[in-house]
């Protein structure tokens, strides 16, 4: 097979302007022997720009996620992705035998490792737990030890593939304020793979949506955050309708039940 061809962009303090974008796809295939997983996909990702990426289980998401994070061979074709990227998973895939700074600073380079870890952890409100084993946290402070060892990198692109989705729903609406308090802070490009239209609403700048290995749907939110609950209902029936399921009004558990689980 071919080697990939990935394009580097400038270093952080490079940054190009934010119109520019960081991600580029042209026309991205990825097969699976006989099947067609990403079937021509065409991507751009401003920096700092927060894309929410939704589609039905098995339509692609985390190839597509994957293939951004160099984690996937890409057989010869053009990927333009930074330099810097983090992912953080649907678990956290902490080592357990490392104590919860050490797990943020593995294989972290430079000066003052321990302290830079250290800090990160105390911007996800982990400050208080740094010496102690991955066992020991909740599930919200063990995903927000993973984002804290994402972010400690500094990256220009920041991949989250159902972050939230393990979590019960008071402490996933916690992790929405954490992720866009960081997300405000540092400014990386963000594209988060989820289920969740309300999630994607409540987050994103855009929303896409993939079906049959392709990009069916793309909406810009203008809303501010905060102010999306009302102003986004047709959007929100739209996005449901682009998943299969005709849910105009009620709640998203409501849209879940009659999807019959595909979403
Ligand atoms: N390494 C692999 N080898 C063969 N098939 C694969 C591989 N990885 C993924 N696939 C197939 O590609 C399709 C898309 O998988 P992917 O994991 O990207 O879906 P997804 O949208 O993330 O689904 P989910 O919402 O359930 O996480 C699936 O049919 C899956 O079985
Ligand atoms: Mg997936």
């Amino acid at each position: 097979m071919a080697s990939a061809t990935v394009t580097w962009l400038p270093a952080a303090e490079k940054r190009p302007p934010r119109t520019s974008p960081v991600v580029e796809l042209n026309g991205f295939t990825r097969r699976f022997g006989e099947v067609t997983v990403l079937d021509g996909i065409d991507l751009k990702i401003a920096a700092g720009e927060f894309v929410a990426l939704l589609g039905r289980s098995g339509s692609g998401k985390t190839t597509l996620l994957r293939t951004l994070a160099g984690l996937d061979p890409v057989g010869g074709q053009e990927v333009t992705v930074p330099a810097s990227r983090a992912v953080v998973f649907q678990d956290s895939r902490l080592l357990p035998w490392k104590r919860v700074w050490s797990n943020v600073a593995l294989g972290l380079k430079g000066a003052d490792v321990r302290a830079r870890a250290e800090q990160a952890l105390r911007e996800v409100g982990l400050g208080h737990r740094l010496d102690v084993w991955p066992r020991t946290l909740s599930g919200g402070e063990a995903q927000r030890t993973a984002l804290a060892r994402a972010l400690v990198r500094e990256p220009q692109l920041l991949l989250l593939d159902e972050p939230f989705a393990a979590l019960d729903a008071l402490t996933r609406m916690k992790m929405h304020g954490l992720v866009l308090s960081l997300w405000q802070a540092h400014r990386p490009a963000v594209m988060m793979v989820t289920h969740d239209v309300d999630e994607a609403i409540a987050l994103a700048d855009r929303v896409l949506v993939l079906d049959g290995g392709r990009i069916i749907a793309e909406e810009v939110i203008e809303a501010p955050r905060g102010e999306r609950t009302a102003a986004v209902r047709p959007l929100r029936a739209s996005l449901l309708r682009h998943l299969g399921v005709d849910a105009p009004e009620g709640s998203y558990a409501d849209a879940v039940a009659r999807s019959g689980g595909v979403l």
